[in-house]
């Protein structure tokens, strides 16, 4: 069964055709960091209007690289929420539209929930071009239940997944998302938007042990999560050095804050893993490329019995494959969309 997946619930733009859930024929991602970098975060309107000249030519390019036609899509699978309201409705009234008129079964998708699904698929993006997923190596495949951890711009979450359609929340965030936080700590030392790579990259020179950020754990049992208390811990300990920020202390600062947002993410998968009784652990959404928490999951799950499966960078990130991925299993199980389905920025679980 082929879908088409579309993807428009933030700043990017992205397509992609996924044959049975599984395998990767296309994916198309546009980015719009160009655009909203010079503002320091996402402008909605700037966004929604972007999405309105790319939604076109993004879908037309991932069918090309997957070399298939209109007539042989059997689905689609669209991102209903949580997003922004302006960009998610750009792809769901395009959605609709191609839909109703192709005749073409499609569902509504909560992007946080598909956001885990990468580490089911295999294969190719097309072409390897700027846009193209990057071919990867297939990933062994987690058996359920599993516990995922999608760390992402907006979202910080838990959940339990029995099956493909079957989950559970566990615990999210009471405030900032990880990725916020690595954002506004990132803007704090100067870089523009989003930040989180850079943050990542100047970490792996600094000292993790400069400063002792407070860890956010709420408490020894709870599976929420809280991240503005350390943004503002990073703001304080800013404002007290003074002067412009050295070399050294932009990559202490990183490495510190890095390393206690990690502890508390690490701690939190691990904790909803032991309290579930679940040995597999899945971790996915743009904070999921941080190449200290990758090492630090892994270890962790070696010395726990935990087995830990985490997406190649580019399908952590947001990408139409998760969404297709996504559509297809809802449609298996009988869902559909009708004209009538609404964008939901705060779509629930
Ligand atoms: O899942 P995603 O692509 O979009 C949303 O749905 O939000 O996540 C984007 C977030 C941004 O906050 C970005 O700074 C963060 O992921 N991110 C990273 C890294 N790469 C992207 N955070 C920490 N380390 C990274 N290497
Ligand atoms: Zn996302």
């Amino acid at each position: 069964m082929l879908v088409l997946g579309i993807e428009s619930s933030c700043d990017d733009m992205a397509a992609a055709v996924v044959k049975d859930g599984r395998h990767i024929l296309s994916s198309v991602v546009s980015s719009q960091d160009d655009i909203h970098k010079k503002y320091g975060g996402i402008v909605p309107e700037l966004a929604s209007r972007r999405h309105i000249e790319t939604v076109v030519p993004v879908v037309d390019e991932a069918l090309e690289q997957a070399g298939i036609k209109l007539a042989e899509i059997n689905g689609i699978g669209i991102t209903q929420g949580p997003g922004l309201v302006g960009s998610l409705l750009i792809g769901l009234s395009f959605t609709k539209a191609f839909a109703y008129v192709y005749d073409i079964p499609f569902v509504g998708v909560n992007h946080i929930v598909a956001h885990p699904l990468a580490v089911f698929l295999n294969g190719r993006g097309g072409p390897a071009s700027k846009t193209a997923v990057k071919p990867h190596t297939p990933l062994p495949i987690p058996s359920f239940p599993l516990i995922a951890l999608v760390v992402s711009g907006g979202h910080t979450t838990l959940f339990k997944f029995d099956t493909f359609v079957d989950y559970t929340l566990l615990g999210q965030t009471r405030d900032d998302a990880a990725g916020e936080a690595f954002d506004k700590v990132a803007k704090l030392m100067g870089f523009s938007y989003p930040g989180g790579a850079v943050v990542d990259r100047l970490a792996k020179e600094g000292d993790p042990s400069a400063i002792n950020f407070k860890r956010p754990y709420i408490s020894k049992d709870s599976l929420d999560f809280s991240f503005s208390g350390i943004k503002t811990a990073v703001l304080k300990h800013i404002k007290g050095i003074g002067d412009e920020l050295s070399e050294e202390e932009i990559k202490n600062i990183s490495a510190s804050f890095q390393e206690a947002v990690v502890d508390v993410l690490v701690e939190k998968a691990f904790l909803a893993c032991r309290i579930s009784g679940v040995n597999n652990l899945i971790l996915a959404g743009g904070v999921a490329c941080n190449s200290r928490l990758r090492e630090r999951a892994i270890e962790r799950g070696k010395s726990n019995g935990v087995k830990v499966f985490i997406p190649p960078p580019s399908l952590c990130s947001d990408n139409g494959a998760v969404i297709a991925a996504a559509g297809y299993h809802l449609i298996k199980a009988g869902k559909r969309g009708d004209i009538s389905i609404d964008a939901d920025p705060n779509l629930e679980y």
